[in-house]
């Protein structure tokens, strides 16, 4: 379903600071899988998911989604299909407008209803039955500015935003790395949820080694812009965060 073929980004190219951010990737990802991806700082994590998501545009390679080739498509026309939750959780949601009109605005995506068109009843019950599920009271403070939420609400809110219309495909780039140890755990067991009975296709970067074994089904590692490790399943199980951690010392 994502096919990322031979692609390579290279940031200030020919410069004294030319930095190639990403080598030679090639990810196939399947429908509904779920990947884990790690790597150091600077590694090239986030550089992919820009591409991906249209933000960076690569050098070589191609990205095909849903047999469709969207390497050059412009950041709004495929957002329709990529949900995004980023690390800060003041990024994905508007702060000075409410819970629900956060959601409607997500619901709106892809011009399937005007955005100037009222929220009807309808919506109102889809996003309180969406909201409950996440167990945080939310459903009840639908008029509520989403500036009045913890950074945990948010995340989960954000999350709920990036999935209300399925994606085709869902990129968590340490979604839950500015959380504190509890609101983390929340925030990962809500994705797991979400992510597994909607059967999303879903990449997720974490620095969380625990997290990246625990969840989804293969984890990718990421060293200098190439793939070192991907390991699926059965293999996958063998692996410990310990041996995680020495490949990803080296
Ligand atoms: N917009 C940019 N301009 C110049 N260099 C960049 C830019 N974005 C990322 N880089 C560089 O590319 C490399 C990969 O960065 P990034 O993808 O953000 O790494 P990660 O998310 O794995 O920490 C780093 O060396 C980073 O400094
Ligand atoms: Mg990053």
């Amino acid at each position: 379903m994502l096919e990322v073929r031979k692609l390579k980004k290279i940031f200030a190219k020919k410069s004294f600071n030319e930095k190639i951010a990403l080598a030679n990737i090639d990810l196939h990802l399947g429908s509904g899988e779920f990947v884990t991806v790690v790597g150091g700082n600077g590694s090239g994590k986030s550089t992919l998911f820009n591409c991906i998501a249209g933000v960076e545009t690569p050098d070589e390679g191609r990205i095909v989604l849903d047999g469709r080739d969207i390497t050059y498509l412009a950041e709004h026309q495929r957002a329709v299909y990529i949900g995004r939750v980023f690390q800060d959780p003041l990024k994905g949601t508007a702060y000075d407008m409410t819970i629900e009109e956060n959601l409607s605005l997500a619901y709106s995506k892809g011009g399937r209803r005007g955005l100037s068109r009222a929220i009807t009843k309808a919506d109102i019950r889809k996003f309180q039955e969406r909201l409950s599920t996440l167990n945080l009271d939310l459903e009840k403070r639908l008029k509520q500015k989403v500036g009045l939420l913890s950074g945990g609400q948010r995340q989960a809110l954000t999350l709920l935003m990036a999935t209300l219309v399925k994606p085709k495909l869902l990129l968590l780039d340490e979604h839950t790395a500015a959380l504190d140890p509890s609101t983390a755990k929340l925030v990962m067991s809500l994705t797991a949820k979400v992510v597994n009975e909607e059967n999303i296709s879903t990449i997720m970067i974490t620095h969380n080694l625990r997290d990246a074994l625990e969840f989804g089904s293969r984890t990718v590692m990421l060293s200098s812009g190439r793939i070192t490790m991907d390991i699926h399943e059965r293999e996958r199980q063998l692996v410990t965060t310990d041996k995680l951690f020495e490949q990803l010392e080296q």
